[in-house]
């Protein structure tokens, strides 16, 4: 035999090999880790020969490696009482092996091996590809990610994911504020699945500081959670409780912005930035205080920045308008006083011509009259 030739016998020789042994094989992961008290499934397929389609009926059979002790089979009464009902073959029985163990118990550890019983046909055990449970006691650590710093109206999404080997009762996800929620699961290795929850919302400047929190409960009870704290940035808003007043003879402006992170806050007045302003910020919320000789404006401006953007409220001075006010009324009264003691005189001398003796009644009309003098003090009082 030449080198080509040797070859070539050597090329056939290994894909007959590989088809006989494909004929009789299993594919089962060496070792499924499990969560103690949860489910495991362990994935599995298998493979016989069968070039005249003769088998029709498949007796699935999982066993111990030690001991042969039936962990799984189709009757009852034949599984050993450790994992009685609590086994089960999943999938298609002419090829597919896979078991469900539930209420995973320490030493379910195996190992284990398959073994198929082809009614009329043959029988086999896949003793070669036998599987170990490895039972954890606590489930991995949550994988959490969300973005930590957001602009108020941006929407956010949370990705919370865990791996588990329980596919058929996959673990719960439980937010801790409302949103989108979306599931997603990923076959990953050795029986290992990967569950992501995804919640989307849309951020509001309540969800400042405070914690978003991902809770996962596996099937069977165990229960997980982590939180992250999110940092919620928004543009000034000055308050509408923001006013200007006058205290004891002096006007003082009070402009109040909540915003994060803080703004700066100026006054103008005209056209120029008053400078003597006090400016105090507590958490969110900065308050200007302005106390300044205001001249003859009747209006200071109050503006708001911080790195998001800008805002403006124009706040009424309080003095200027009401000085005026009390002119006008005062300049009012006045006159409507000179015209009510011009014509209360002549009313009162034709009386006294007329009749010489004054009832109560007109008493009290005279008093009324005086009495509309009161209405520039209830304007005072006003003020
Ligand atoms: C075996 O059955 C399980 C459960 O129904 C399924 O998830 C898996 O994909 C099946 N495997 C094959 C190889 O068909
Ligand atoms: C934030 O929440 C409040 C009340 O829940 C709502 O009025 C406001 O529109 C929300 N803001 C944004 C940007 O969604
Ligand atoms: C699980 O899936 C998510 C989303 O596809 C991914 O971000 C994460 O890294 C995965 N985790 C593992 C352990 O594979
Ligand atoms: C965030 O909340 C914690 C308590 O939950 C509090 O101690 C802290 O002062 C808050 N920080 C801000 C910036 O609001
Ligand atoms: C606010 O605006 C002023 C001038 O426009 C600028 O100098 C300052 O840096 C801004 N402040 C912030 C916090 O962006
Ligand atoms: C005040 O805000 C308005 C919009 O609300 C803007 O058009 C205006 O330019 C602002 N004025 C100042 C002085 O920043």
């Amino acid at each position: 035999m030449d080198t080509l030739e040797w070859l070539l016998f050597l090329c056939i020789y290994f894909k007959v090999t590989q088809i006989a042994e494909l004929s009789w094989t299993a594919d089962v992961p060496n070792e499924v880790k499990g969560l103690l008290g949860s489910c495991v499934v362990i994935p599995c397929s298998y493979n016989y020969p069968d070039p005249q389609g003769k088998a029709k009926s498949f007796t699935g059979i999982w066993m111990t490696t030690e001991g042969d002790r039936v962990i799984y089979h189709p009757t009852q009464s034949k599984i050993v009482k450790q994992y009685q009902s609590r086994t089960k073959l999943l999938g298609d029985a002419s090829k597919n092996c896979s078991l469900m163990i539930e209420k995973l118990q320490q030493d379910d550890r195996g190992p284990f091996y398959f073994r198929i019983e082809i009614e009329g046909y043959n029988r086999a055990s896949y003793r070669k590809n036998k599987v170990s449970i490895s039972v954890m006691d606590e489930p991995n650590p949550i994988d959490f990610s969300v973005q930590e710093e957001v602009k108020e109206g941006q929407t956010v999404s949370a990705f919370c994911s865990v791996s588990h080997s329980c596919p058929t009762y996959p673990p719960d996800f439980h937010w801790s504020h409302p949103g989108v929620q979306h599931f997603q699961a990923q076959k990953l290795q050795n029986g290992q699945w990967n569950s992501t929850s995804t919640l989307t919302f849309c951020s509001n400047r309540t969800d400042h500081n405070k914690s978003l929190q991902c809770s996962v409960t596996y099937h069977e009870g165990k229960h997980q959670e982590t939180s992250k704290t999110i940092k919620v940035k928004y543009a000034p808003d000055i308050k509408s409780s923001s006013k200007c007043f006058s205290e004891r003879g002096k006007v003082m402006c009070e402009c109040i912005v909540e915003s994060r992170p803080p703004s700066m806050l100026h006054f103008v007045l005209g056209d120029r930035v008053v400078q003597n302003s006090k400016v105090q910020t507590v958490g969110s919320v900065t308050t200007g205080t302005l106390q300044t000789d205001f001249g003859s404006f009747k209006f200071v401006h109050c503006l708001a920045n911080n790195t998001l953007g800008n805002a403006n409220l124009t706040l009424s001075l309080p003095l200027v308008d009401n000085m005026q006010n009390i002119f006008i009324a005062c300049g009012a009264g006045v006159i409507f006083l000179i015209v009510l003691i011009a014509t209360g005189v002549g009313v009162v001398k034709k009386w006294k011509e007329d009749r010489k003796d004054m009832s109560c009644s007109d008493i009290y009309a005279n008093d009324h009259v005086y009495g509309n003098t009161d209405c520039d003090e209830s304007i005072y009082n006003n003020v």
